[in-house]
């Protein structure tokens, strides 16, 4: 199984009653129903999180890349402003995804800036509660390519590093 930990960031707990026309009426428990049964046919073991806070969310971060596992991240508001952040993905060698429900760069110009996008593998973002469905499926094929590679993977160019 491929160790992949799911981290939400502030303000993701409301989910279902926040901003719903932002944000839709989907909530965390049924994000995470849809996660798991993504999870079991992709042979992907998950470990889901949310916390309102930054430091916690540091700690999770590194966590998680420290023992191996991939990260997909919905660090929503600090996005836009954690360096701690950014830096824990990068010191602790995490394969990290960032993912959004809302367009961001459809939105206000402060959400235009991500402080994690330089140390995530991609992005997937505008696509309500379907962008995690799309980051665990991109980030568990990267994790497994990484194990074995595919001569069609790597001749394609992307992800040219792993
Ligand atoms: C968000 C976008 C962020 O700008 C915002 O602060 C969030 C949610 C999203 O999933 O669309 O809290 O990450």
């Amino acid at each position: 199984m491929i160790p992949i930990h799911v981290l939400h960031g502030p303000n993701l707990n409301l989910l279902g009653r926040r901003e719903p026309g932002i944000y839709g009426t989907a909530t965390l428990d049924d994000i995470e129903r849809d996660l798991r049964v993504r999870a079991e046919g992709l042979g992907v073991a998950l470990t889901i999180r949310q916390t309102n806070h930054e430091g916690e969310l540091v700690g999770f971060v590194q966590e998680a890349g420290l023992s191996g596992a991939g990260i997909l991240i919905n660090a929503a508001a600090y996005t836009h402003t954690s360096v701690a952040l950014r830096d824990a993905i990068a010191g602790s060698g995490a394969v990290a995804v960032e993912v959004h429900l809302s367009n961001v760069h459809a939105r206000e110009a402060f959400r235009h800036v991500s402080l994690i996008a330089p140390v995530c593998a991609g992005i997937v973002c505008g696509f309500g509660p379907h962008s995690y469905g799309l980051g665990l499926e991109a980030l568990a094929r990267l994790l497994r390519n990484r194990l074995s590679p595919l001569p069609s993977d790597a001749s394609s160019g992307a992800n040219s590093q792993d």
